[in-house]
This record gives structure tokens, sequence and C-alpha cells, in this order.
């Protein structure tokens, strides 16, 4: 038997030969990783169906204490230190964290330096001292670059995207590594706290609520704070000039709203309705899980697409009010209740699409029923992949944001909804909000949950059909 030592560094010293010592060293990486080893490295990825590398295996984290530094016209742009706080799952003698570009100038684990090293977007660490399972530890990374755009598998650009006056920071799905070391995946929650020095002529914008700003030597610098549980890719950072407005909603509910000077007029009136669509939101999905709500809103030109970002979603330009609607109804689907992995996208999209259908028909449109005929009849005209793929099955990560998932998603909660009834429907539907409230879940506990919620009824033919099955579904 080999005597694994809990770090290569212990080689003894009576091996002279350089030869004999990597030999050696390599023939202990090989006996003490993996097999009937301890496992202590932690894996780089979670194993996301989609995103293999995306998280990292080994630690939950708890909490992220950003403090970050943009000046659009500095060299480097950004710079940072993240102190991440940890739970070792499992006995750890290195671990990952997620970080695409940006230089690493030190790392310590529980104050002391620890070795690291990086390849692609992973980021190796070493403590110092092996970490035993069940431990809770500190690491800190201070780093600093231009942060860059990650260009997604359907092509869109998240990450950290360069605005006329700034930056936006966007994550979903995998964009929060352009600008913080973490584990860059929905399953690892975690609060935050984020503290951003910008020029005084800025305003930094984020998720959770501000909780001191002040402004020295020509820099403002203001604290987010995010109290409860936040998947990474909500996590944003709106850096320019803002019109910000600050209220409360009747039931005391803070409310914040930065909005891009250019964009203020006409987008006035949109975000007037802010509180009447959370209250209404409260009555349909119960209630709101975070402290406050809020807006960004920046140039058309800056993203392109809007972000369910957590407390405050980022719109590209003013929302027409679905599109507010859909995002506000995020907060419940997606940002409270969070995706277990990608693969079970559709519980975010579909609720929000369906908060459309739900809103329209409340507003004295079409009603859902005949939202879902319509598009079961018509739907190919405007959604030409609607029938390509089922909503519980992306085939690939480039699908995973396509009308099948937002579409035919939403038609299956219109099933779920006429096979149980409106009364049977609402309760499933706050129930689950409030069984999931600020965890993660993924398309079994949800249909397990339906169907506990109505034993009588048969969900076979929706679950088989219609969310997992490939065509387009007969209807009964
Ligand atoms: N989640 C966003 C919405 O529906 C859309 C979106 C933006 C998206 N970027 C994405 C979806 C990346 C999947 C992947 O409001
Ligand atoms: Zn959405």
């Amino acid at each position: 038997m080999v005597s694994c030592p809990r770090r290569i560094a212990g080689v003894p010293r009576s091996v002279r030969s350089v030869l004999v010592r990597s030999v050696l060293v390599l023939f202990l990486l090989t006996a003490c990783s993996g097999g009937g080893g301890r496992g202590a490295d932690g894996a780089a990825g979670v194993g996301d169906p989609y995103f293999p590398k995306a998280g990292n295996g080994g630690y939950d984290v708890s909490h992220y204490d950003l403090t970050l530094a943009y000046d659009p016209k500095g060299r480097p742009a950004l710079s940072g230190s993240a102190a991440i706080t940890a739970r070792a799952a499992q006995d750890l003698d290195s671990f990952h964290l997620d970080l695409r570009g940006l230089s690493v100038e030190e790392v310590t684990v529980e104050g002391a330096r620890a070795d690291w090293s990086r390849s692609g977007q992973e980021l190796s660490v070493r403590p110092a001292h092996a970490l035993d399972k069940g431990e809770t530890f500190r690491v800190t990374v201070a780093y600093s670059g231009t942060p860059r755009p990650i260009t997604d598998p359907d092509g869109s650009r998240e990450g950290w995207l360069r605005t006329a006056d700034g930056a936006l920071a966007l994550g979903e799905p995998v964009g929060s590594m352009a600008w913080f070391p973490g584990n860059h995946h929905p399953s690892d929650k975690a609060t935050y706290d984020i503290t951003v020095t910008v020029p005084k002529d800025l305003t930094a914008v984020s998720n959770g609520e501000p909780t001191a700003e002040r402004t020295a030597d020509g820099r403002t610098t203001s604290t987010w704070h995010i109290a409860e549980p936040m998947a990474s890719y909500l996590a944003t950072l709106a850096i320019g000039r803002y019109t910000v407005t600050r209220s409360t909603t009747e039931d005391d509910l803070p409310v914040y709203v930065a909005v891009d000077p250019t964009q203020v007029s006409a987008s006035r009136e949109v975000l007037a309705r802010l509180p009447e669509i959370m209250d209404w939101a409260q009555n349909n999905f119960g209630p709101y899980p975070f402290s406050s709500t809020g807006a960004i809103v920046d140039r058309p030109e800056d993203s392109r697409y809007a972000l369910e970002t957590q407390n405050r979603p980022v719109f590209p330009g003013p929302p027409d009010t679905a599109t507010l609607v859909h995002e506000i109804a995020h907060q419940w689907f997606g940002d409270s209740v969070t995706p277990r992995t990608w693969r079970d996208m559709w519980l975010n999209e579909s609720f929000a699409t369906y908060a459309e259908w739900l809103w329209e028909e409340d507003e004295g449109g079409a009603t859902a029923e005949e939202t879902f005929t319509d598009l079961y009849e018509n739907g190919e005209e405007d959604y030409p992949g609607l029938w390509d793929f089922p909503p519980g099955d992306p085939p690939t990560a480039a699908d995973i944001s396509s009308d099948p998932v937002y579409q035919r998603g939403a038609m299956v909660v219109h099933r779920i909804r006429r096979t149980v009834g409106d009364d049977t429907f609402y309760d499933i539907v706050q129930g689950w909000t409030a069984a999931h409230r600020h965890g993660t879940a993924d398309t079994d506990d949800f249909t397990a949950y339906v169907e506990r919620q109505a034993p009588d009824q048969d969900f076979d033919e929706i679950w088989d059909d219609w969310l997992h099955g490939e065509g387009k579904p007969e209807l009964p």
C-alpha cells in the first residue's frame, strides 16, 4: 500500500534525484487520485448536462463578499477582491473556482497563501492546509484586468458588456465568471455583499439593497446587501449614468429603479405600473420572496435582451408591460425557486411566459385558453421551431432559451391548469413557490409535487407527450 501524503509538496527530502522525485510525484498523483483514494480533489464541474464545467464539486458557498473598483478608462479597468465563505462537502486537498479571463494576484484559504493554477475557466486552488469534510472555510482571491463578454452557445452576449457610459454585467447562464470567481452553477446559491467603487460621475447599481454610499477622492463607493440566497447567474452590476428613483410599495417594500437618462421619458409610463404588477404577482404566486424590488433600464443596444436579475431585472430600453410582468414573475420562478441544472430551465421560462398569459387574461384581453388554442393551431407562424423538441429536454445548450422552452413550456402549465381546475392550480402554484422558496428544484421535483397535490388526476399524457415527448402532441 502507498501512504498518500495530503500534499505532494511533502515528498521526503531523502529523495535526492530530481528524476526520481518526479517519477515518485507522478506515481503518487496517480495512486492517490480517484480509485480507492480519498477523492480529496474537488471536481472541476458539477456535471451539468449542458455546461459540464460550470460550478465545482466538493464545497458549497454560503456567502460572497465582493469588493470591486471599476473605471471604464482605467488600466486595469477592474480590480477586485472576492472573499468567499464555503463549507467543504468532502475532504479537500484542492478545489476549483470558475473565473474567465482577468489576472489572479493572490489566493488565500483560511488566511494562509494558497497555491493556485489556471486552465481555461478553472482556477484550481491548493490550500496550505487541507480542508476536512464539514469544515467552513474562507477563500480570498485578489484579481484585476479588463473583463470581457462571453458569447453564449445560442450566439447572444453575456458576462461583462461595455455600455456607452460604463458596463453591464449579465450572467445567464455562465456569464458571472467574467467578473468574479465563484461556484458558478445555479445549484449553489449564496448571499452576497457587493461593494463597488466607480468614478464619481457614475453610479453603480446591483442586486439587493444599497446599505452605504460615500464619495471621496473623486470616486464613489456603494455597498449592496443581498440578504436572500442568489444564484450567481442572477447577479448584476450596472455602472453608468442613471436616473435613480427610490420609493416603497404599499406593503413598504423598497423600490429602487435605475434608468439610463436617454430612456427615462419613454420608460415612465410602464415603470409606473411596477407596484401594481408586484401586487398582482403576489396574489397569483404567493408572498414576494425578496427584500426589495425595482428595475434597471439601459439602452436598447446595451444588452438586446431582458434578464431577471434578482430584485431588479435588467431591460434593454423601455420594456412593454408583458416583458415587465415576465421578468417580475421570474423573481418567484427562477430567482427564488431556482433550477437545479440548466435542463430545468423550462421551470423558469414556462411560468414567466404563463404569467404573461394570465396578466393578459386578467386585463380583459385573450384568455389563457384562447392563447393556448391559438398557439396550438397557428403557433408555428410566430414560432417556427415550436414543436422541434420537448421543453423538458432541450437537445443542446444552444436550445435552452428557445421557443419550445418558453411557449410549449407555458402550454404544459396550461394543460396542468385545465386538468386540475383553477382552485387546485393556484394551490399548486403557490404551494410550489412556498415549498422551494430560496432553494433549487428540478423537473422531477415539480412533476412529483403536482401529482401529490392532485392525487386523483392522471398526468401521464402531460408529462410523456407535452413535457418530454417529441413532436406536436395530440389534444385529448
Ligand atoms: N431569461 C431571460 C428571460 O426570459 C432570457 C435570457 C437572457 C436567457 N439570456 C439568456 C435565457 C441566456 C437563457 C440563456 O427573460
Ligand atoms: Zn424569461
